[in-house]
């Protein structure tokens, strides 16, 4: 696919110097693969080989040694990033991270559902292929989840809110795929409603803190585009606003939203200046970053668009707003003098209101667009004083966020992973761990598959939305210029 780079292995970004992020960082290329692997369900067919190179790719880099430790004790798939022949980078580096390996594991799992819905069968295929190399993530995860690592900022040694979040999903629907192949996670049963339990404690009553526990001096308020990046990721198409699970439309994330957002306001950056709350604004990653000098982020900015249009496909299939004195800032802000209640799908309140969730989302899209320049190209960051393009050019995860916004904002919906049925916290915490077994995976190619998992409807969209068609799916291209 990229010249330099081994057959399935994302890159980050062609940038060989200032910054060189010619590598591949597992978080990349696993949030990368999913777009990817929802748009192929989507009936995007044309991606299948794509995504079965990664995965097999992924089967050559896992048992890769390295400085965040062994493949056989499992600490070395936590690993940030390595060359793209896929050896070991020995650099200094914030390492481990403990996000990759669950976000891995989640890409699979949602591809491997996919298999086994299509009309062919394809079990043993996605079991002698596809299940040793998650079952290794997941066995990480319940193994490691409970401890400190660098947060996917790479800067920061604690507890990171992405981290612990990503690792509860992929443990619930590891689960899942385990017992529908008839194979077995015990820690995924054992570990994830710990990992729930520990997730609540990130919130403290108006947001999220998303670096807790840290391992060193750092000035943060916590407040960090972390947090929205984690709504969407965990976002579950047939959940309910709930708050344990910090959904797009839960009251704990829309005041989250919120404060984030206005962290970004003020003197900043100057191409927010001027801006009164509920107006869209350009978003980075927290208002204390240095990094290039600390810009907005197009990543940042598209995730606080998506976080609402799946608030407001939540408010749609459940039929209510709800306006509580948690998230009632966050309303007042967009339509002032909103009174708590529950407000039906059929009144006039609930109308008014989505209707401006809706409109406030498009104002992050316009305003990344405005800051995109011609040709389209996304870089990690524009800058703060003028919105041109900063650090690395073309960052395959800069695209892979708008083109999640585009599928958000047309409600074309990703799988459920069964939020609903796992979104009870547990009485009191266990900060335990389940000792994993770690076994080099044997597949170096994959079989044909049978029948058609794309397009084959397995992610089914609510009626009202409409909007799952395969024709929206074929628009997810490396776009360049877009029209709201
Ligand atoms: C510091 C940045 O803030 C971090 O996000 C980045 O990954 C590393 N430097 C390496 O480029
Ligand atoms: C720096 C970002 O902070 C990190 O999240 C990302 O994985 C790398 N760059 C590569 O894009």
């Amino acid at each position: 696919m990229v010249e330099g780079a081994s057959s399935g292995i994302v890159v980050a970004s062609p940038s060989t110097e200032d910054p060189n992020y010619f590598y591949t960082w597992t978080r990349d290329a696993a949030l990368t693969l999913r777009l990817l692997i929802d748009s192929y369900i989507h009936g995007n067919t044309g991606l299948g080989s794509l995504i079965q190179e990664y995965i097999i790719s992924q089967a050559r880099l896992q048992p890769v040694d390295n400085l965040s430790g062994t493949f056989a004790s499992g600490a070395g798939l936590a690993e940030p990033k390595y060359y793209t022949n896929e050896t070991a980078f020995e650099g200094e580096w914030g390492r481990p991270q403990r996000d990759g390996p669950a976000l891995r594991a989640t890409a699979m799992i949602v591809y491997s559902k996919a298999l086994m819905a299509a009309s062919g069968d394809n079990n043993a295929t996605v079991r002698d292929v596809i299940w040793p190399i998650v079952s290794n993530d997941l066995n990480y995860v319940a193994q490691y989840w409970n401890q400190t690592g660098f947060d996917l900022w790479e800067e920061v040694n604690g507890s990171s809110f992405f981290t612990t979040a990503v690792q509860y999903r992929a443990l619930v629907e590891g689960a899942d795929l385990a017992q529908a192949l008839g194979e077995t996670c015990d820690g995924c049963t054992s570990q994830a409603p710990n990992a729930l339990c520990f997730l609540q404690d990130y919130w403290n009553g108006t947001a999220v803190i998303s670096n807790i526990n840290l391992q060193g001096n750092y000035q943060r308020s916590g407040l960090d585009c972390n947090s929205i990046l984690t709504s969407i990721n965990i976002f579950d198409p047939e959940s309910g606003c709930t708050d344990s699970t910090f959904q797009p439309c839960s009251s704990r994330a829309l005041s989250n939203h919120k404060a984030v957002i206005d962290s970004f306001r003020g003197n900043l950056y100057t191409i927010n200046s001027n801006l009164g709350p509920g107006e869209a604004a350009a978003v980075g990653r927290y208002a204390e970053d240095i990094y290039y000098e600390g810009n907005p982020w197009y990543i940042c900015t598209f995730a606080a668009a998506e976080q609402l249009y799946w608030a407001v496909h939540q408010w749609n299939t459940t039929g209510s707003i709800t306006v509580d004195n948690v998230n009632s800032d966050f309303f007042n802000d967009l339509v002032s003098n909103t009174t708590n209640g529950d407000y039906a799908s059929d009144s006039p309140e609930f109308t008014e209101l989505t209707t401006a969730v809706r409109d406030y989302a498009d104002g992050f899209v316009a305003i990344a667009q405005k800051y995109t320049p011609e040709n389209g190209a996304l870089a990690e960051q524009y800058s703060r004083e003028n919105g041109t393009g900063v650090s690395a050019r073309d960052l395959t995860w800069s695209y892979a966020s708008f083109l999640t916004m585009e599928m958000a904002r047309n409600n074309t919906l990703p799988q459920s992973w069964g939020e609903v049925e796992a979104n009870s916290v547990p009485n009191s915490c266990q900060a335990s761990s389940a000792n994993g077994t770690y076994v080099e995976p044997s597949a170096t190619s994959f079989p044909a598959v049978a029948g058609d998992p794309s397009g084959g409807g397995s992610a089914t969209g609510s009626a009202e939305a409409g909007a799952t068609s395969s024709a929206a799916a074929s628009r997810v291209r490396p776009l360049v210029r877009w029209e709201l």
